[in-house]
């Protein structure tokens, strides 16, 4: 039997002409209990179109990891690795996400108190609120009037000695009712955007591509990121712009001889422009806040190379503040208004989404007493991610 794939409805806040492939809505079939060829479909679906909707599901943990398993079968440990996850209480991951007793791949996070829930007794959650994050924040009463900001722009990753993940799975079990709240985009633009009470907002890295300018492509496909080691302890000090992308430079970030014991090996560099390989698009996928250093090779075919190149004779960025200005001028656009996506999140959604082609980011705040349930899952991938090939360079630089 072949899955059934609708269109998902967009707010009105959104550019349809440009999301046109991106969302669908699966029928008529449960993700834990698929038959002969029908995971395949839901694979090639979900890189085609990065991103899932499940409505009205019964699913359990085990079936929520065993799904997310069968994405990349060699994957095991949860995305920010379960020991390292449990041990790192001075990452900025820690204070959000806390593993289940019975499957530590499948992460309880959410906002308010929680009882007897999956073998915890009690557990209180912490919805990421941009006042704990940003450098500037919102005024107590501008924040009572339902104004908010997105928390932080990311893909689900380590992005230390673990692969970033290829599939997360977000399942609500428990969404809170209330009015909508409006994205204060605060960087000086007048930006802002409508959003569903703890919505999750998606971008597309594809599109965030799609919309560079020919001398930004240039450089995206010939830049690689380093990341630093333990980058969310690393920054755990650091705070970030107002729009959620990134981080203001003030020199907070921790001396690398003081983070925990680190290797070279297991420092990640990976190209700004990943590859999705079902729909051979490329994808603008830079974490803001974890990179460290920027390389940059030169022009290679000379006679196809854009005018104004920067960096034609290649270079190396490692002026934190340098980095991250050019890292949110590439990424801002595509975050503005229209490319938003901002889930509308019913009680018993799963979501699942192609996290090597989107970033997200949690957004609102609760009232007290509101009580948000989620259960997340991704897994550190077995195998690394793909850049841009050299007819894509050849393109594109
Ligand atoms: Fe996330």
């Amino acid at each position: 039997m072949t899955i059934t794939l609708l269109p998902i409805s967009f707010p009105p806040s959104l550019d349809p002409t440009r999301f046109g492939q991106f969302g669908r809505e699966v029928k008529d079939v449960h993700p834990g209990h698929l038959n002969g060829g029908q995971f395949e479909e839901l694979e090639k679906a979900l890189y085609t179109h990065d991103l899932l909707l499940f409505r009205n599901l019964d699913l359990t943990p085990e079936e929520q990891y065993k799904l997310v398993k069968k994405f990349d079968p060699n994957s095991e440990h949860y995305g920010h690795g379960n020991r390292s996850l449990d041990k790192a209480t001075e990452s900025i991951i820690h204070s959000y996400v806390k593993s289940l007793p019975f499957v530590p791949q499948v992460q309880i996070i959410g906002h308010g108190t929680v009882q007897n829930h999956e073998g915890i007794e009690e557990i209180t959650l912490k919805h990421g609120r941009h006042p704990e994050f940003h450098k500037t924040s919102l005024s107590t009463e501008d924040e009572a009037g339902g104004f908010t900001r997105f928390f932080r722009w990311h893909m689900d990753a380590a992005l230390y000695d673990l692969a970033p993940p290829k599939v997360t799975a977000l399942y609500g079990l428990k969404v809170p009712r209330g009015p909508l709240q409006t994205v204060r985009y605060g960087d000086g633009s007048r930006d802002e955007l409508p959003v569903p009470l703890g919505t999750t907002a998606f971008v597309s890295g594809k599109i965030m591509f799609d919309i560079l300018s020919d001398t930004m492509k240039s450089l995206a496909v010939r830049a690689t990121a380093t990341y630093a080691p333990h980058p969310f302890q690393w920054i755990k000090n650091s705070k970030a712009f107002s729009t959620g992308l990134g981080l203001v430079s003030e020199g907070l970030e921790m001396p690398l001889d003081l983070l925990p014991s680190w290797e070279e090996e297991k420092i990640k560099k990976y190209p700004f422009v990943w590859k999705n390989t079902t729909t051979g698009h490329l994808h603008l996928q830079v974490h803001p806040c974890a990179i460290k250093e920027i390389d940059i090779q030169p022009l290679k075919y000379l006679k196809n190379a854009k005018r104004n190149a920067l960096y034609p004779q290649g270079g190396k960025i490692t002026d934190l503040k340098a980095i991250r200005d050019l890292i949110h001028e590439m990424q801002r656009p595509g975050i503005a208004p229209q490319l938003v996506y901002p889930h509308a999140w019913e009680e018993k959604d799963l979501v699942l989404f192609n996290n090597r082609g989107l970033m997200h980011s949690v957004v609102g705040v609760f009232r007290e007493g509101q009580v948000r349930l989620f259960h997340q899952c991704n897994l550190a991938a077995s195998s690394e991610v793909v850049g841009p090939n050299e007819a894509d360079i050849e393109k594109w630089a």
